[in-house]
């Protein structure tokens, strides 16, 4: 069994998805002892964000710069890590209203023809189902179905989506809300999370 671990947070030690992400991570640890955890950290280490000649080379071309040529083995080797993860446990903070960019690059790098989705003559197939994806998500305010800034939530709505057009239907959110609003509501926010990460193992 295998677990993907990806964080997205330019916070650092003081993130909060970062401490959720890696809770999660923790307790799958517990639940299953000889789960193999993979490790990817888009802010240390992020993947380019695509150009024309990424497209070309995925489609043949061959890459004429040896920079490009690492970076489109490296957008590969992201695919088929994401491809060979059981449980892939994210954590993806809300920036402007959607996600980091760096998790978007990330993301760019999943999303190829023939790997996790196709079109077919029923209109789109995802090809990456069978796996579990846990999100981590962290936000300033509040975004919930009944508040009044619903209309601007284009993190979890995006995550949710682009996951399930890859054919994912076992997505689950763990949701710190309030992160800007004073230390009490940040850590109220991440006790309520921890109790939710708890939730999980039942
Ligand atoms: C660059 C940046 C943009 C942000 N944009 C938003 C936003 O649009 N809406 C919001 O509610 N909070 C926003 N925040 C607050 C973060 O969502 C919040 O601090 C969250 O805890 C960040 O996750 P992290 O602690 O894992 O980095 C933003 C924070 C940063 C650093």
């Amino acid at each position: 069994m295998k677990l993907l671990h990806v964080d997205s947070s330019i916070l650092g030690p003081g993130s909060v998805s970062r401490h959720l992400s890696a809770s999660i991570v923790a307790q799958q640890q517990a639940l299953h002892p000889d789960i193999e955890i993979v490790r990817r950290d888009l802010a240390t280490d992020p993947v380019d964000h695509l150009t024309g000649l990424h497209l070309a080379a995925a489609q043949g071309a061959v890459p004429e710069s040896g920079a490009l040529q690492a970076d489109v083995a490296a957008g590969q080797a992201a695919l088929e890590e994401f491809l060979a993860a059981d449980i892939v446990v994210v954590g993806a903070p809300m920036y402007n209203f959607g996600i980091p960019s760096q998790l978007k690059a990330w993301i760019d790098r999943l999303a190829v023809a023939g790997r996790t989705f196709r079109y077919g003559a029923n209109g789109a197939e995802g090809l990456a189902g069978g796996k579990t994806v846990i999100i981590a998500s962290s936000r300033g305010g509040f975004y919930g179905a009944d508040s009044q800034a619903a209309f601007l939530d284009h993190q979890e709505t995006y995550l949710r989506g682009v996951f399930g057009f890859f054919g994912i239907t076992d997505i689950r959110f763990i949701r710190a809300e309030g992160i800007a609003m004073g230390e009490a509501q940040r850590q109220q926010a991440i006790d309520s999370a921890e109790l939710e990460i708890r939730k999980l193992a039942a």
